[in-house]
């Protein structure tokens, strides 16, 4: 049932061309310009009118959440909050009638996730589920939504998942700037172009793993990693040191580069693993000042680039290359390399990288 890989995690991170182009199929014709969610079309004027968006989940499918934070306020201009089921549930939330709530979950049976969206429900908002799991809990509560369609996921890290929580919220947002105006005709054909050939970059992405795999062994005994990214690749920087911490138990926490110096760089020396998610998009210039901070502190930098970015790649001790894309899509290749790392740094450790300690793979308990 591994399919000829070691783990189900290999396998369900070498699945993701044809995960994240099940999703993308029938719902993004780029070569027509239309694209077809029923769960969105069914609900537009909700969505077109929602004064906020909230979006509800934890672990994993939060940092797809923070994202999708990027992308919809910049094509919708519809103000959108992140919030931790867990906290959100908690603390006598502010739910105003006509909000939309976006709950994300692979699992659809998150214990957190389900409660934070029966009370908004109750509190008047539309609940949009983001699931992959058909006719769970989640999907059942919510009154509309979108399926990831990646298939079961049987390792405990989420990482098809995750592209595919991408791209269903990369087409929502697509579709409702286009609908609400806030996006041109041009840029939603460029982007959906954009979209629609990240299934065939992900390979790429994936032929990296031999080198990623060597640089497993090479950063395996670090005892703490520092995770870095802006603009769009910072939840990919925050995904990379969760991945890292469940897989192979060493620390590691991920931040916005530019807040590394208030506090975090005083961490920095000889000793420690930088992983800069630094490809190429708005950000380069003042990313690479962050990697000449690292590495005037002697900091390890292993950069993700664009392959050919010759700049980075001479700053940096470690490279991995992924294809270039725009940066709204870029995160679903950037973030492949950081779930090889984890997977291979835990292999090279010797760990169960399918079950790690301590961890299910749906959490139904608060
Ligand atoms: C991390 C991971 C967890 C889940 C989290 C939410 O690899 O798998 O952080 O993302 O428990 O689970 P779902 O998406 O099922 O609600």
């Amino acid at each position: 049932e591994k399919g000829g890989y070691d783990h189900f995690m290999l396998k369900e991170i070498f699945e993701q061309p044809s995960t994240v182009f099940d999703c993308l199929r029938g719902r993004v014709d780029a070569a027509n310009g239309t694209i077809t969610m029923a769960g969105v079309e069914a609900n537009i004027d909700i969505l077109k009118n929602a004064p906020r968006i909230l979006i509800i989940a934890c672990g994993t499918s939060w940092h797809a959440g923070l994202l999708a934070e990027y992308i919809f306020e910049e094509l919708c201009r519809t103000p959108v909050e992140v919030e931790y089921a867990s906290e959100f549930r908690y603390r006598n939330p502010i739910v105003n009638k006509g909000d939309v709530i976006i709950a994300v979950s692979q699992s659809g049976e998150t214990a957190d996730t389900l409660v934070a969206i029966e009370k908004a429900k109750e509190q008047g908002a539309l609940i949009f589920g983001i699931v992959n799991v058909v006719g769970s809990s989640i999907a059942r509560v919510s009154q509309a939504g979108a399926y990831t369609h990646a298939g079961p996921e049987i390792g405990v890290a989420s990482t098809k998942a995750f592209t595919a929580q991408l791209a269903v919220l990369t087409i929502i947002a697509l579709k409702l700037g286009y609908e609400k105006g806030t996006l041109d005709n041009k840029r939603f054909l460029h982007l959906m172009n954009e979209l629609q050939d990240i299934p065939e970059k992900i390979p790429a992405a994936l032929n990296q793993a031999e080198h990623v795999k060597q640089l497993a062994y090479k950063y395996k005994d670090a005892r703490d990693f520092l995770y870095l990214g802006r603009g769009y690749n910072f939840p990919i920087a925050l995904e990379g040191a969760l991945k890292l911490k469940e897989i192979s138990y060493i620390h590691a926490e991920g931040y916005p580069a530019a807040e590394m110096k208030h506090g975090p760089i005083a961490l920095v020396d000889e000793n420690l693993p930088v992983v800069f998610i630094a490809t190429k998009d708005s950000y380069h210039e003042k990313i690479i000042s962050n990697i000449q901070e690292i590495k005037a502190r002697k900091g390890k930098v292993i950069a993700v680039i664009t392959e050919g970015d010759d700049v980075i790649a001479k700053m940096a001790d470690d490279v991995i290359e992924v294809p270039a894309a725009d940066e709204l899509v870029a995160p679903m290749l950037s973030v492949i390399p950081m779930q090889l790392l984890a997977y291979y740094i835990g292999v090279a450790k010797g760990l169960d990288v399918d079950k790690p300690r301590n961890l299910a793979k749906s959490v139904t308990v608060e």
